[in-house]
């Protein structure tokens, strides 16, 4: 039987009417308009749309949002006065670096400087710290909390489960890891982390009765790899090429979905699934860093 498709476009939409349902009543009770800033070194292309795609949907919520795009040979000291400037800025509640940046600036570095209450990527070594030990209210990477978000909307909910994540990167494998470690709603799952170097991979993703998949390789995961029922989460997006497309390309998983929804309870597809999640969740970070910003009077 062919697995129930879980659509992050879907989800992603009604996340995002809630959202724009809570910023117009901070408007009207409190006089908040939440402020998103997003920064673009460089003209790398991917980088570009999904900046865009961002910007769009926050002023789409009502959230007040800020781009700004700096040259590719932008000195580091220069983004970090940047950043300086938004950290002090007071209509500005979140603030977004995109990633990659040029060579000249260390990536860390950058990440450092954001005030841990304005990170809204959830990327600061303190947010990290947080969540690690199990804060209740931090700031967690978008795209893993969009992940807990489509199982617990769709009813799956990682209490008791065994699962499994493919990847262990700081974006993706380790947060997700430990959101699902925490002893929190969309947590207490019994956890497993693979990776490039996990041998007989196979063996360790059939564990799985929940199975995320982020390791950024296309067809990784096939059908004979995955337990009868599970739930997968494919967070790959790959770039392939394509002649048959006008761009010569098409965005593709992690995941062989053909095989796998053969198998699986549940599966998510891509395009479709974890990537409208992400713009989501940074959104709510952006509401939920305005909101605590505002009752702490500005003050981290
Ligand atoms: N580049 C790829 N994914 C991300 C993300 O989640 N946040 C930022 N800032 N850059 C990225």
């Amino acid at each position: 039987m062919s697995a129930a498709i879980i659509s992050g476009t879907e989800i992603a939409g009604a996340i995002r009417e809630e959202l724009r349902e809570r910023v117009a009543l901070l408007g009207e009770r409190d006089g908040l308009v939440p402020g998103l800033a997003t920064v673009l070194v460089g003209d790398d292309p991917a980088s570009h749309s999904y900046v865009r795609m961002k910007n769009r949907a926050a002023r789409a919520a009502g959230i007040h949002s800020r781009q700004i795009t700096l040259p590719g040979s932008t000195p580091e000291a220069e983004l970090l006065g940047l950043l300086d400037g938004l950290n002090a800025d007071p209509a500005i509640h979140g603030i977004l670096v995109q990633l990659p940046l040029p060579d000249q600036i260390r990536d860390q570095v950058v990440l450092d400087r954001v005030l841990p209450g304005k990170d809204v990527d959830g990327f600061h070594p303190v947010n990290v710290g947080r969540l690690a030990t199990g804060a209740p209210d931090v700031l967690a990477p978008c795209t893993p909390a969009g992940v807990i978000q489509m199982l617990l909307r769709s009813g799956v909910d990682p209490s008791g489960r065994h699962a499994v994540i493919v990847g262990r990167s700081n974006i993706v494998g380790k947060p997700m890891a430990s959101l699902l470690m925490r002893k929190a709603p969309g947590g207490n799952a019994t956890v497993t982390v693979a990776h490039s170097r996990t041998p007989d991979l196979g063996a360790v993703t059939r564990l799985g009765e929940i199975l995320i998949v982020a390791i950024g390789r296309p067809g990784t995961v096939t059908g004979e790899m995955v337990r009868p029922g599970a739930t997968v989460i494919d967070v790959g997006t790959n770039r392939v090429e394509d002649a048959t497309r006008e761009r010569g390309y098409r965005i593709t998983g992690d995941v062989v979905f053909d095989e796998v929804r053969e198998v699986a309870g549940a599966i998510s597809p891509v395009p479709g699934g974890v990537g409208p999640m992400t713009i989501a969740m940074l959104l709510s970070n952006t509401v939920d860093a305005a909101v605590r910003l505002h009752a702490d009077g500005g003050r981290d």
